[in-house]
């Protein structure tokens, strides 16, 4: 898969993130523990490839996408000399409602992850407001205190999408409403769980992508409280 990077085939596909880059370094300079970083969508790997560069043994790549695509990323990825760290493929069905939150759902059932598992979040699979959003949700819960929710495309909209528009692909007006078609998806995820919430604090928005930090664990009700009464102090280390 990754082969492909820099092709033809791949040529939305081929840059790395920077932000993931730049706030994993971040993390990487403070952070002498273990990280657990979770890419959800892989395309080609383009991301993939500068995580796995930089984390060490101690740490935990995890790796969301369809089943045949994490699975080919999963070889791709174990054979190269710069990855050290674990890599935890977690693949989901081509079936039209599976996606990733299938899995991040369960792991945020599991009575282990009760306290958190990710450091670094990078939200980059299906942008509809029905996946995105719900990853954002379950992302937002998986990552830890002082951990970053990194998210791409925000002016992504079926409307503008070079292959799923309606003039490419009319069958889109079958499953979305004109205004469906029309508004940026993964910038309502954004407006809809992360810009209100005393929790996260927004670290960067360029209009394309969008950093958050989980500031507080607190929960909301107990942080607008806090907040109100001074107790409540904002880490700044970004
Ligand atoms: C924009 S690409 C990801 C690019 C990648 N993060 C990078 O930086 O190179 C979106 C990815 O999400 C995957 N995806 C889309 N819908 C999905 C779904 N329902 N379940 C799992 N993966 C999905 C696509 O197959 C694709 O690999």
């Amino acid at each position: 898969m990754i082969e492909k990077i820099g092709t033809d085939a791949a040529k939305f596909l081929s840059t790395p993130c920077y932000e993931v880059k730049d706030y994993l370094g971040r993390l990487l300079k403070n952070n002498p523990s273990p990280l657990n970083v979770a890419e959800i969508g892989v395309g080609y790997g383009a991301t993939s490839i500068e995580i796995v560069k930089m984390l060490r043994e101690e740490d935990t790549f995890y790796f969301y996408s369809f089943q045949d695509e994490v699975d080919e990323l999963n070889e791709d990825l174990s054979k190269q000399d710069y990855c050290k760290c674990k890599l935890v493929p977690l693949g989901n069905s081509h079936t039209l409602y599976d996606s990733f939150c299938w899995n991040l759902g369960k792991q945020v059932i599991d009575p282990n992850n009760k306290n958190g598992l990710f450091d670094l979040v990078f939200l980059d699979g299906a942008h509809s407001f029905l996946f995105t959003g719900l990853a954002c949700v379950l992302s937002k819960k998986l990552i830890r205190k002082n951990g970053y929710l990194i998210l791409d495309d925000l002016q992504w909209s079926y409307g503008n999408s070079y292959n799923l528009n309606p003039q490419v692909y009319p069958q889109i007006l079958e499953q979305y409403t004109q205004e469906q078609v029309d508004t940026l998806q993964v910038q309502m995820a954004v407006d809809a769980f992360l810009e209100n919430d005393i929790n996260w604090k927004c670290l960067k928005n360029n209009k394309r992508r969008a950093v958050y930090k989980k500031v507080s664990t607190a929960n909301a009700m107990l942080s607008v409280f806090l907040s109100r009464i001074g107790l409540l102090k904002e880490q700044t280390t970004e």
